[in-house]
């Protein structure tokens, strides 16, 4: 049973036996490769914005989940969400995936507020949950071809056909094609992973939300929804998704935010954001009471963190010298500057503790 407003669990918002709550007719087309943006960079003209969210809070009894954040997503955009667990970013992408309302604070999706507005933006979105939840009784291709079916109606020859196309389409996009006709149950967890990838993408979304959509990914698979997740942005779709991975967000997003207990610490790109917050480079030194005594006595600032000194930098050679001059340094290691640093120096703690 579907309700709207608060979920009943977490994944029956998204869940197969749960599809969007309205009914279209045919909305999709089954040229998926063919999809082209209808605006992208048009001669000089803004961008418009897809998501604008002002002063948006969560709460959940005492638990306050989102604290009063602002932010914009532009179309064609990749916009990250990065923090540790418990930061808020699900809750956030639920509230914009109109599943979840908001406690206060204002939030536009498309234009349209998602708790007035909920049909018509759904109709748009592709979601890739935390939660795997296709359903395991189903083969790969029956997963993708009965969530279609919630966007199509009258079911006509035709549009089976189109809907079983599509389907296919999918799993190759995927490389799921080889697991066809076999049962959910008896896919790899990350194989379940790209599937969800797929079902996200049978309505042909404009705006697609992933949440946390490589976890327990093997490197190749990773790399793979990296590609297509490219692919899609070049086609014009808009892309939300949060990740715990530093090297994913760095590399997929075109801006993102960094969130810790509800709030948004900080916003901008991730080259920008590793040079304004930390430099070029870290050096990072075995922590003795000498070295700690000689940076300070050189007036370098440094942060301890567990059994090691970090030295932000954008000179990493003149702090090596000085540490091999002065300090006596047993291991000494010089390395690029992360978000994961970022995060260290706004919140003293490590993204995975
Ligand atoms: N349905 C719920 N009921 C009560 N508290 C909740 C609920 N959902 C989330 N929370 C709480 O809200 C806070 C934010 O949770 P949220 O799931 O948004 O974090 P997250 O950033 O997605 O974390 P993770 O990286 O672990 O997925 C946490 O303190 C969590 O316990
Ligand atoms: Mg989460």
């Amino acid at each position: 049973m579907c309700l709207s407003g608060e979920y009943k669990t977490d994944n029956s918002y998204y869940s197969l036996h749960c599809p969007p709550l309205f009914i279209v007719s045919c909305c999709h087309s089954v040229d998926f490769y063919g999809y082209m943006p209808n605006h992208w960079f048009v001669g000089g003209e803004p961008i418009p914005d897809i998501i604008e969210v002002q002063d948006l809070e969560k709460k959940f009894g005492d638990i306050i989940a989102v604290d009063t954040i602002s932010f914009t997503v532009k179309k064609g955009e990749v916009f990250g969400f990065l923090g540790p667990n418990g930061a808020g970013k699900t809750s956030t992408m639920k509230i914009i995936a109109c599943v979840s309302p908001r406690t206060s604070g204002t939030i536009t999706v498309f234009g349209m507020d998602p708790e007035t507005h909920p049909a018509e933006i759904k109709l748009r979105l592709g979601v890739v949950p935390q939660e795997t939840n296709l359903d395991p009784d189903f083969t790969c291709f029956c997963n993708l071809f009965t969530y279609s079916r919630y966007f199509d109606i009258p079911p006509d020859i035709a549009h089976q056909r189109a809907e079983e196309l599509l389907a296919d389409e999918l799993l190759d996009f995927v490389q799921l094609q080889e697991k066809r006709d076999v049962t959910v149950e008896k896919l790899s967890g990350g194989m379940k992973r790209r599937l969800i990838l797929a079902r996200a993408l049978v309505n042909n979304p404009d705006l697609l939300i992933l949440d946390e959509p490589t976890i327990g990914l093997d490197p190749q698979a990773r790399h793979l929804i990296w590609e297509r997740l490219k692919l899609l942005q070049a086609q014009g779709n808009t892309i939300i998704l949060t990740t715990h991975y530093l090297d994913e967000a760095a590399r997929l997003c075109d801006r993102l935010v960094i969130m810790d207990n509800g709030k948004i610490l900080v916003e901008g790109t991730p080259v920008d954001l590793v040079k304004q917050y930390v430099g070029n480079e870290v050096v990072e030194i075995e922590k003795t009471d000498e070295v700690i005594s000689c940076l300070s006595k050189n007036s370098i600032p440094f942060e301890a963190i567990g059994d090691s000194v970090q030295v932000a930098t954008d000179s990493s050679r003149e702090i090596a010298k000085i540490l091999f001059d002065q300090c006596s340094p047993h291991k000494v290691l010089t390395r690029p500057a992360t978000l994961e640093d970022v995060f260290l120096k706004l919140t003293g703690r490590k993204l995975k503790e």
